[in-house]
């Protein structure tokens, strides 16, 4: 049964894509875990610090919930139309040293979604993500989309997804994601 690991690319409180990342892993199918990890404590990339003293032990504890996986989960927010650095500093750190990549992105499922309070859905985002993802080697999912727009309305003051719409499809690309995730994760024939 397909175990995922889910980051969100915000570390604000009030985070909607967050709060998408909790709506995902609660609309999960029968057989299938969401684990919610974190970017919180991985500084900034600096070559420096990684010859000195390796990777950062923040670095080092979601390298091992992403290899205990076996799919991730990038819920991101849109940065002027990109992704945003704490999540491309996080997958960056989480690409070195270069040598060691393999078990953590070679051939990885990759579900990508994302939330905005504004009309786009982060779907720039998004679509910018995958030049990353490409070179990472991972195998992204493009069986199915979750463009939040509006999140304002669409969680409640509690963060609770309220929208009927939104969490129709919300499930749907978590069962799809998962079923992907169960035949194409690393070492399946
Ligand atoms: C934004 N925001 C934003 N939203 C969007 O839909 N497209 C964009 O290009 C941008 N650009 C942007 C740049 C910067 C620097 C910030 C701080 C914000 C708004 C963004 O979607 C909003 O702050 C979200 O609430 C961020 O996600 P979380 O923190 O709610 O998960």
């Amino acid at each position: 049964m397909p175990k995922i690991v889910g980051l969100s690319g915000s570390l604000r409180r009030g985070s909607f894509n967050s709060m998408l990342l909790r709506a995902a892993a609660a609309a999960v199918p029968a057989g299938t875990t969401i684990e919610i990890a974190t970017i919180r404590g991985i500084p900034l990339y600096d070559a420096d610090l990684e010859a000195a003293s390796g990777p950062p032990e923040a670095v080092t504890r979601l390298k091992e919930q992403i290899v205990g996986a076996d799919g991730l989960l990038l819920v991101t927010p849109e940065y002027n139309n990109s992704i945003p650095g704490v999540l491309k500093n996080a997958v960056d750190w989480l690409s070195r040293p270069g040598a060691g990549i393999g078990p953590i992105f070679s051939r990885r499922p990759v579900g990508i979604m994302g939330a905005t309070p504004g009309a786009g859905g982060t779907l720039l985002s998004q679509a910018a993500w995958l030049s990353v993802l490409r070179t990472l080697g991972t195998q992204p999912w493009f069986g199915g989309r979750v463009t939040v727009s509006h999140a304002g309305q669409v969680f409640d003051s509690e963060g609770k997804l309220q929208d009927a719409a939104v969490r129709a499809q919300v499930e749907k690309y978590v069962a799809g994601f998962a079923q992907f995730v169960e035949r194409f994760k690393i070492g399946a024939s």
